[in-house]
């Protein structure tokens, strides 16, 4: 068998149009324009890249982009003093401080600090706690995009079993919670667990977040099954020449690709949604600051 591909590339440019439909009818009914504040502490390359990415997506999308690059050793409570500012600023409906913070910076702190309302990486313990209760909450965007996918290719998820390889705060666990919310039978697996391959073949839904490049191979998995790999990595690629480099997935995507029934590719798949949720959840802060009625199907 040959997996279906799961295009998150073609599914986030759908997206993001959903976000700049409604983001133009926001601006025209009620005057407002949604706006992001992104910080960015230091100059870590990589970090670099997606804050200049997210900038550039919001302005196609019609929304105000804010960005605040602070230098590596700017003190917590200068960031403190920011984040505040950005909680009291009207014209800001979401906040995101890209992680890693530098090691000065207590990064849990920081992220409580942010207003809940405007957290739209979903990481506050507010939303947390929100989400764990299947109450309206800001969701993360890795699992939000995750979501959307799933839905997407399967219809209903109820009944299903979801294994989810990773747990972390930022992928591993609220992609538990989503899953349970849409009625999946959930297991979290991690480094300890006895029996991986076992438990990922139980699975018609594996979601790999672990960050260990190409661990899953094709037979830990069920025929026919759902695989989304949230990995990201780079392995250096000579054979595309001196110093080239390559993406691949925490999913070993050519011998999967065969068992699979529908699989996410590395790049192409999860990262485009991860933006695309972002761009979704900064219109959704901005529709309850507002009590403007919310796009369908934006969020969990
Ligand atoms: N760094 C890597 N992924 C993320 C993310 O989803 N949000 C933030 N704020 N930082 C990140």
């Amino acid at each position: 068998m040959t997996a279906k591909i799961i295009d998150g590339k073609a599914f986030a440019a759908k997206v993001r149009a959903q976000v700049a439909t409604h983001v133009a009818k926001i601006k025209q009914s009620h005057g407002v324009t949604p706006g992001l504040a992104v910080v960015l502490v230091g100059e870590d390359p990589a970090s670099q890249v997606y804050v200049r990415s997210k900038g550039k997506m919001t302005v196609e999308v019609g929304m105000n982009s804010y960005e605040h690059k602070l230098d590596a050793d700017t003190p917590e409570a200068d960031l403190l003093a920011l984040i505040d500012q950005l909680n009291n600023d009207d014209n800001v409906h979401g906040i995101l401080v890209q992680l890693p913070v530098p090691d000065h910076i207590n990064e849990d702190l920081v992220i409580n600090s942010i207003n809940p309302a405007k957290d739209v990486d979903g990481f506050h313990i507010s939303n947390v706690g929100l989400l764990g209760t299947g109450q309206k909450s800001m969701v993360p965007c890795t699992p939000l995009g995750c979501l959307m996918m799933l839905r997407d290719y399967h219809g209903s998820l109820s009944g299903l079993d979801a294994v989810i390889i990773g747990r972390s705060n930022i992928v591993g666990k609220p992609m538990a919670q989503l899953l349970l919310g849409d009625s999946c039978t959930v297991t979290i697996a991690h480094s300890r667990t006895r029996d991986l391959p076992d438990v990922v073949r139980r699975a018609d839904i594996v979601v790999a977040a672990v960050g260990r490049p190409e661990m899953v191979p094709g037979d830990w998995i069920k025929p026919g099954a759902t695989v989304i790999d949230v990995g990201i990595n780079r392995l250096d690629a000579p054979e595309k020449g001196e110093g080239k480099t390559r993406l691949v997935g925490d999913v070993d995507f050519a011998s999967v690709s065969q068992v699979a029934g529908a699989i996410t590719p590395v790049p192409g798949g999860v990262g485009p949604m991860t933006i695309a949720c972002l761009l979704a959840n900064t219109l959704t802060a901005c529709c309850r600051a507002g009590g403007f009625e919310e796009p369908e199907g934006l969020t969990a």
